[in-house]
């Protein structure tokens, strides 16, 4: 079972990072394979926006968007996790959320039947982003809304997230329940 996280902080030691390596950890326990993706480390443009994806093999953008999407895919189970950048997910996320267009436009399938979604906000528009995130994964995945697991809560400085300790239950929560979602499902 592989479950694959995206994060959209570019703060290596800080609050996301922190939770999905809580979740993760959780779920390696139980025996999942994991793995974490920070896109700040990789290069993932925008969308070039020209709505003709459907006429190419590959997007016409090289860059490790590719490589990335495979493994998307590919998994078993994702996890979208984000810091809130000006009350919604940060530019890396919405450069990848724009990203999957190109699946989107060919059609293609995700294999995830379990999502978790973290987000970290100083002080507001957690809603906004959940929204924003759970638009795309209404629009991309079929997965149940019983398998689609969130955490989150309030932090500022790196690392800063490691007081609240409910917000690190949750995150351990999220990664123990969608390995157990996924063993139902199989
Ligand atoms: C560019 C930028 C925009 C931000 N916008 C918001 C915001 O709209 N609402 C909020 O509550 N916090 C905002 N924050 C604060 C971060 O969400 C907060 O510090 C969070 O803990 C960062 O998570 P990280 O440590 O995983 O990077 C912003 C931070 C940055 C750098």
């Amino acid at each position: 079972m592989k479950l694959l996280a995206i994060v959209g902080s570019p703060r290596l030691k800080g609050n996301t990072n922190y939770l999905v390596e809580q979740a993760l950890g959780e779920a390696a326990k139980l025996g999942a394979q994991t793995e974490k993706l920070v896109l700040s480390q990789y290069e993932v443009n925008p969308c070039l926006g020209h709505e003709d994806c459907a006429s190419f093999d590959s997007c016409l953008q090289k860059d490790d968007a590719d490589w990335i999407l495979d493994r998307f895919c590919e998994a078993d189970g994702v996890i979208l996790a984000t810091p809130v950048y000006w009350y919604n997910v940060s530019a890396q996320m919405k450069a990848f959320i724009d990203r999957n267009y190109f699946l989107y436009k060919h059609d293609r399938k995700y294999q995830a039947r379990a999502v978790g979604i973290i987000v970290v906000a100083e002080m507001e528009a957690i809603e906004d982003t959940l929204h924003t995130l759970k638009q795309f994964i209404g629009e991309s995945f079929d997965v149940e809304e019983d398998r689609i697991f969130i955490a989150t809560g309030y932090a500022s400085k790196p690392g800063e997230v490691k007081n609240n300790l409910r917000l690190g239950d949750e995150a351990r929560k999220l990664g123990r329940q969608m390995v157990e979602s996924l063993k139902e499902g199989s």
